[in-house]
């Protein structure tokens, strides 16, 4: 619905076959799939980027079986993809020259959780909302929280390095993950990184790892560290009269030397897409944002929330609701959840980006974003961790007839991105989506360089290919 499909020369049927027979050799007859509904499950994910069937989906239960079916997709020069829960916003997982799409999903145990040296060592098809829940249950927590936690997969957030909310305060993945059981792309398996806290012997791998996009290899095991559960957690909702004012709330409560977990901002098209929706807000509210404070004295919290709500006051809040329980707290968060898929119902079409700016840019920023949209004749919508700066900033249209204006609206907003000190992704990656903008933020020589440790890792070129770089000839 996004990005125009593009083209790409998929491989021979041949190769396939002579793939797809010897896989059956390292396999199960049902980990090796090639009706015409999986083929057509595993051709999208959420980033509406184009359909790109694999010409299989593989399932493999362990290690030594993901690393056959790399050596057999090398041996026959077919191209490769590993994928999950495809939730991801990039075109990250698309298989774009067809060939085998290697699901990690049947791999999702929970090998374990040790509360005395606060990790947990888990497959990369598990769940991360079953994770959160798991340790939550032993006292202890697992900060990152990407949106579609409920049904994205660690191994998926592993790649991405996927962050949520909770990044404000507490990082995202790579700041979680201190090992790795890798496959790298000729189906040679290592382990990186550590079982420790501390630890910087040799490279940081795990580093380079965590945020490859499925390009450098493939995750069979993920050792996550973990800290104490907050004992407590309050969430408020702040009502402003305009986006414009919300933003200057977010930037006098991050000067204010208390650091909430969450700071979440809804701007006036968000607010109007979701209000009435399982949530009401208040009349008049032109624009909210919901704080979240976490700790262990409830008093200590309550007198945070006031002195932000006040904070927020002087900014030309007209209103702080505190959640007076859980239930209150679940149905704010589900409404923030709700935004993105909300937003659709709005126009017919949206493009959905997940900028960063310094924080102090976000008035700015906003302000930059919808002028822009007033001039083009485009409704954007602006949502999201306003806290870390990372706002996802959507353009909504209503046809392909649209399409050139929208192509302008998106070059000009990384654009201004950029020119304002910041990312043209803050979480969901550069994939497929958004491959042709990296030279906006990066120079020729560091994409070069990153193209050579890319070969160095995968000088086949065959596992994901045509991510994260632009198409040669445009870069
Ligand atoms: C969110 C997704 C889009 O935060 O990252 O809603
Ligand atoms: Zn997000």
């Amino acid at each position: 619905m996004s990005t125009p499909a593009r083209v790409f020369s998929r491989v021979e049927p041949e190769r396939v076959e002579r793939a797809c027979a010897e896989l059956l050799r390292v396999l199960s007859p049902g980990q090796v799939r090639r009706d015409a509904d999986t083929l057509a499950a595993y051709a999208r994910d959420e980033s509406d980027s184009g359909v790109y069937p694999p010409d299989a989906v593989v399932f493999p239960e362990s290690t030594s079986q993901v690393s056959a079916v790399f050596k057999v997709c090398a041996a026959h020069g077919v191209p490769f993809t590993p994928c999950g829960a495809r939730s991801g916003k990039s075109g990250g997982s698309l298989p774009l020259k067809g060939g085998v799409a290697v699901s990690l999903e049947r791999m999702n145990r929970i090998r374990s959780i040790s509360a005395e040296d606060l990790t947990a060592v888990v497959e990369p098809g598990v769940v991360t909302g079953d994770l959160m829940k798991a340790v939550e249950a032993v006292g202890l927590f697992y900060p990152p929280d990407p949106n579609s936690w409920e049904w994205c997969t660690l191994g998926g957030n592993v790649a991405e390095n996927a962050g949520g909310p909770r990044a404000l305060k507490y990082g995202v993945t790579r700041d979680y993950v201190i090992g790795l059981e890798w496959v790298l792309p000729d189906g040679e398996v290592l382990r990186v990184g550590r079982r420790t806290i501390k630890g910087v012997a040799g490279y940081d791998l795990v580093g380079l790892f965590v945020g490859s996009e499925g390009t450098l290899g493939v995750a069979t095991e993920i050792t996550l560290q973990l800290i104490p559960l907050p004992r407590k957690v309050m969430t408020a909702l702040v009502v402003f009269p305009s986006v414009q004012h919300a933003a200057r709330g977010v930037s006098a409560v991050l000067a204010a030397g208390i650091l909430p977990r969450c700071l979440e901002l809804i701007d006036d098209v968000a607010l109007r897409a979701v209000d009435g929706r399982g949530f009401h807000f208040p009349p008049g509210a032109g624009s909210a944002v919901i704080i979240e404070v976490d700790g262990n004295h409830e008093d200590g919290l309550l007198a945070e929330l006031a002195q932000l709500g006040d904070i927020c006051a002087q900014q030309g809040a007209t209103q702080t609701l505190v959640a007076q329980d859980d239930s209150q707290r679940e149905k704010l968060w589900a409404a923030r959840r709700s935004i993105s898929p909300a937003l659709r119902a709005v126009k017919p079409h949206k493009i959905s980006e997940d900028i960063v700016v310094p924080r102090s840019r976000i008035p700015e920023i906003i302000e930059r974003l919808k002028a822009m949209g007033a001039e083009l004749g485009l409704t954007v919508a602006t949502y999201g961790h306003a806290g870390d700066g990372n706002l996802h900033a959507n353009i909504l249209y209503e046809g392909p007839h649209q399409r050139a204006l929208v192509e302008e609206a998106l070059r000009r907003m990384l654009v201004m991105t950029v020119e304002l000190g910041g990312t043209i992704t803050g979480e969901h990656g550069v994939g497929h989506a958004k491959r042709e903008y990296l030279p906006l933020e990066q120079q020729p020589a560091l994409i070069s360089l990153q193209r050579r440790l890319k070969t160095f890792f995968d000088p086949s070129g065959l596992l994901n290919p045509e991510k994260i770089f632009p198409a040669p000839e445009r870069s």
